[in-house]
């Protein structure tokens, strides 16, 4: 990535330094607004498609129009990657309802929406990972009834990462006895040769890794079920993985202080994060 990152801005690319959005938008006011994250490598999108077509249902369940087409959002997007140098990066991209004159909940007649996109890093699994796993912490998931549209109100996320120890790179979410999803990420449990995650529905986002990991799971002919999973699933799993389009897909070896497992990435997770990545950098 640049050392001086070049940010898109209603139209215009500049840099991220220089960008301005007014205190009166309603992404500020009211987190009235919906984003995507979508990864490059070698500058290339990996599930572009997917990603927009996300976005298009983010936006049509907020209803919010921005008058892009899926044709504009990937030249935006490529215009985006180019400008900071290509490589592998991934552009975090959101759209506000715009900045009214007077702040008021109603939104009529609608002002011209933001559109703010730029570039953030892809993490991937690094070799202290591939190791060693990581740490995660669980908490309550006490989040609003939509949690299939990307909005970015992420407080009940942020301060439920907050409440999981600081060793916790993420933390995964319950609700009523049942895992939901990582505060940013996807889960999946392996238990005795056998993948569950929590089936799609108005409680989790669809993630695009989550599908990705899924097809891999199918062409490997490892049992997978999409379903209700106890917590309980959680605490005598051979494995737990969380999954994000930043992230690919993490071996999780500890939870809530307790060893997952052997205490290493399983054998499962090896075989999903070898296909990813063949997948995410076609030849
Ligand atoms: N987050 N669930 C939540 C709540 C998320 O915020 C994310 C992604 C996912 C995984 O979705 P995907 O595989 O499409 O990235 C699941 C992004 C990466 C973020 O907020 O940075």
């Amino acid at each position: 990535m640049n050392v001086a990152p070049i940010a898109y801005l209603n139209g215009s690319y500049l840099p991220l330094s220089e960008a301005r959005v007014s205190p009166m938008d309603r992404g500020f006011l009211f987190a009235d607004s919906v984003y995507e994250v979508v990864p490059a490598y070698d500058g290339k999108f990996f599930r572009l498609s997917e990603h927009l077509q996300r976005l298009r249902s983010s936006l049509g369940a907020i209803r919010l129009d921005p008058g892009i087409e899926d044709d504009r959002w990937g030249q935006i997007l490529k215009g985006l990657v180019e400008r900071n140098g290509g490589g592998d990066l991934a552009v975090y991209l959101q759209v506000t309802r715009g900045a009214p004159a007077e702040r008021n909940l109603a939104a009529l007649p609608d002002p011209a929406p933001t559109v703010f996109a730029h570039c953030i890093s892809v993490k991937g699994v690094s070799e202290a990972i591939r190791k060693a796993g990581v740490t995660v912490g669980t908490a309550t998931d006490n989040r609003w009834g939509a949690c299939h549209i990307k909005s970015t109100a992420l407080l009940a996320n942020v301060l439920a990462l907050q409440r999981v120890g600081r060793d916790a790179v993420e933390v995964i979410l319950i609700r009523d006895g049942f895992l939901t999803e990582g505060g940013s990420s996807n889960v999946f449990v392996v238990r005795q040769g056998r993948v569950v995650t929590p089936a799609k529905d108005h409680r989790i986002l669809a993630g695009i890794t989550r599908q990705v990991v899924l097809e891999i799971l199918s062409s490997e002919g490892v049992p997978t079920v999409e379903k209700s999973v106890p917590e309980t699933d959680l605490r005598c799993a051979d494995e737990i993985w969380i999954t994000s389009s930043t992230r690919e897909v993490w071996p999780v070896t500890q939870i809530d202080g307790e060893t997952v497992g052997t205490g290493r990435p399983g054998s499962v997770w090896q075989r999903v994060h070898e296909r990813y990545q063949t997948i995410k950098r076609p030849a």
